[in-house]
């Protein structure tokens, strides 16, 4: 909550709490939508342009086409919007937009004719887990029992919540996923390892959502000649990882020091994981890319 609690839907700008949405809507039957968080600094988006171009894809992907006078643009700009009118613009927040199919009568094939998707914009104060960065944060393994098209950004986070739920009760700040012997994301974070002294993470396929600060760290590190080895980590490298870290909108780059109550390396945060740290640090302080 913020002091205003203006949020965007549809059209409207209201407060948070007169905001309805239909129970026919189709993200509240069938989670059948798909969303993007952003990082705000200052009132200054960060990487919108990737931000955009991934909504583009998550929509195209389940096969959602926007009002004519809609655009992932035009949402980035309600986001700015609502920055300023809930008082934003200084200090940390996050845009949250997401985009339904529109609400119509309960039926599993799309809407015929079409409705018009509901679009929901709505922003919040952030508080970055600077304790965590320092000293680093705790990690499980878990299932990873998600469908086959996790690269698109979609509302059906099932799954995803289990996970976090199940790391939240071991006292964990997050769960790494395992697919098929092979560890592909966090329940809500991508994530970077560092086996015989080389830097990895999971390839972008469909297995894992291709994450923005993953991106942003990926460019970062090959400007600091730091090469990145997208070998997939497999569960049993486990033992061998010297480092781990975490990368998402609101995680920056967390240390992952212990998982699976075992240290990780020394058991403290690694020197190439503070190194990535301080560079994504700068480059969210300068408004980034
Ligand atoms: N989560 N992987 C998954 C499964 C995620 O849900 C997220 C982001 C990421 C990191 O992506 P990015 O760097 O673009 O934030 C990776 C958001 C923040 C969320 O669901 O709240």
């Amino acid at each position: 909550m913020n002091e205003k609690d203006v949020v965007y839907l549809s059209g409207e700008f209201c407060p948070r709490s007169e905001a309805r949405v239909s129970v026919e809507d189709r993200a509240f039957v069938f989670g059948d939508g798909v969303y993007e968080v952003l990082r705000a600094i200052n009132g200054r988006l960060f990487a919108t342009r990737f931000h955009n171009d991934r909504l583009r894809r998550s929509l195209d992907g389940i096969r959602i086409t926007l009002e004519e006078s809609d655009s992932p643009e035009r949402f980035s700009e309600i986001g700015s919007q609502l920055l300023r009118e809930n008082g934003l613009t200084q200090g940390e927040a996050t845009v949250y937009m997401q985009v339904s199919r529109g609400a119509a009568t309960r039926l599993h094939t799309f809407p015929s004719p079409p409705v018009p998707p509901s679009v929901y914009i709505s922003v919040s104060r952030f508080k970055p887990y600077s304790d965590f960065a320092a000293t680093g944060a705790s990690a499980i393994s878990h299932p990873d029992l998600r469908w086959g098209r996790c690269d698109l950004k979609t509302l059906n986070l099932l799954p995803n919540v289990l996970a976090a739920q199940a790391a939240k009760e071991r006292g964990a700040f997050e769960a790494m996923l395992i697919r098929d012997g092979i560890v592909t994301e966090g329940a809500k974070t991508n994530f970077f390892g560092v086996v015989d002294g080389s830097l990895r993470t999971h390839p972008c396929d469909n297995h894992i959502l291709p994450g923005i600060t993953r991106s942003v760290l990926r460019e970062l590190a090959e400007g600091l000649k730091i090469g990145l080895d997208e070998t997939p980590i497999r569960a049993s490298e486990i033992p061998q990882l010297t480092e781990l870290f975490l990368t998402g909108t609101t995680t920056d780059v967390m240390p992952i020091v212990t998982l699976d109550d075992r240290p990780v390396g020394k058991g403290k945060p690694g020197e190439l994981t503070k190194r990535l740290q301080k560079v994504l640090a700068e480059s969210l302080a300068s408004g980034g890319t």
